[in-house]
């Protein structure tokens, strides 16, 4: 059996409160220009990198054989991350472990590629009703900034780079050649990746394509992983991040185990504080007083029937697996899930897929969680439950 943060599993003690806070990331204010800003800016001299743990995304079983089994114990991943700001624009660089370097191939389907993703909230003045981590959801808008490593390759003839099937010195032979195959892959070939999202969950996510969003974001291999960095307005049309502490998201994918979309490693919102100790770092810090042990059986009692609780369970096909929720829900949407099941119903979820066990019911077009409400728990109960559910997550890499 796998063991899920068992140390923190103490019998009956309100042992939860100072093992389980999350950091806030400290974004420094500088002076600089960050409106093109790389990995090798000279400006992450002076910002302050903070570890951070990405998850991996265990809500909906995957629908691929072959990547489910490359990917059935994942650990999470420690990535280490910096923000900077100079009031006008605001800089993010993320840098995490990858041992092996997967690109994207331009207009191949069957190349995963490593790459990360930036996501803000646009609406984050009640840090307990922030939008669905994932990709937002009804209602709770996000912004989410992408970016893959893509690499300009042609092959026409479907057998790898073509640059690597001549010897491109040997220009006395095939040097008109080369010339023409060098031009191709310029038109043809897109050597960056760079895109930028807004939407309310899964099948709503709109590609922002007008320059709106005034982005630049950029990736690099060092070696033994990847930095990444995104630098942008603080302000336009979707979101406003002028403000003590903003909630920020992170995402990465790892190419060598067939990650895309859902398949994802993902923080819980986490605070970006412009200044320190704000509230927003108090509502995410994940503190939570309760018995973790009776909230372990509370959920074994009124929740396991629906859920998959670790992964040794038998994956459950009446909700999300919850085998990771501590790593990237916060105790607010843990709470709130209970209270209001309604008022975020995870999206991605295929409804005419799996008709049988429907997630949400459509009620006047509206997304109804089929979810009962547990608000008649006592709070003591609650909190216990809480406890216990940050607790799941995997062990770290
Ligand atoms: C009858 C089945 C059922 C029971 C019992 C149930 N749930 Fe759920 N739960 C669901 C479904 C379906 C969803 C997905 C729809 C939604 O978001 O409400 C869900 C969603 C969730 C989510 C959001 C997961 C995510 O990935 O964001 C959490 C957290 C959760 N439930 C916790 C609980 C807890 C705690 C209990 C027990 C106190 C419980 N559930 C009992 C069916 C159930």
């Amino acid at each position: 059996m796998k063991k899920i943060a068992s140390t923190l599993l103490v019998a009956g003690t309100l042992a939860s409160t100072a093992l389980m806070a999350d950091g806030a990331i400290t974004a420094v204010k500088v002076n600089t220009n960050l409106d093109k800003v790389s990995y090798n800016s000279g400006v992450w001299k002076d910002a302050k990198f903070s570890s951070v743990t990405l998850y991996p995304q265990t809500t909906i079983k995957f629908n691929d054989k072959k990547a489910n089994e490359k990917n059935a114990e994942p650990k999470a991943i420690t990535a280490e991350i910096a923000a900077v700001y100079n009031g006008q624009r605001i800089a993010f660089m993320i840098k995490w472990p990858d041992g092996t370097k997967n690109v994207q191939y331009a207009g191949r389907t069957d190349s995963y590629a490593d790459g990360f993703a930036v996501q803000f909230a646009s609406n984050y003045s009640n840090p307990k009703e922030l939008p669905y981590i994932g990709m937002g959801s009804e209602g709770r808008q996000v912004v989410i900034h992408l970016q893959k490593e893509t690499v300009k390759i042609y092959e026409p003839n479907g057998n790898g780079d073509v640059w690597h099937q001549v010897n491109p010195n040997q220009t006395h032979l095939f040097g008109k050649d080369l010339a023409a195959f060098n031009k191709e892959v310029a038109s043809i070939g897109n050597g960056d990746y760079e895109r930028s999202y807004v939407g309310e969950g899964f099948r709503s996510m709109t590609e922002i394509k007008d320059g709106s969003n005034n982005s630049y974001s950029r990736i690099g291999y060092t070696g033994n992983g990847w930095s990444g960095t995104l630098s942008r307005d603080m302000k336009d049309a979707y979101v406003d991040l002028h403000a003590d502490a903003i909630p920020v998201a992170f995402a990465i994918w790892d190419g060598e185990n067939m990650g895309r979309n859902g398949l994802k490693y993902l923080t819980g919102w986490t605070s970006v504080e412009l200044k320190k100790g704000s509230e927003l770092t108090k509502a995410l810090s994940g503190v939570v007083g309760g018995d973790i042990e009776a909230g372990k059986q509370a959920v074994a009692e009124n929740c396991a029937s629906c859920h998959q609780i670790t992964p040794a369970d038998a994956p459950s096909l009446m909700g999300p697996s919850l085998t990771n929720i501590g790593g990237y829900a916060s105790a607010d949407y843990i709470r709130e899930s209970m209270m209001k099941p309604s008022a975020v119903v995870v999206p991605g979820y295929n409804r005419n897929a799996h008709s049988a066990y429907a997630w949400y019911n459509l009620e006047d077009g509206k997304r109804v969680s089929t979810m009962p409400d547990f608000s008649w728990l006592e709070a003591a109960q609650m909190d216990n439950i809480v406890a216990y559910l940050k607790t799941l997550k995997a062990e770290v890499k």
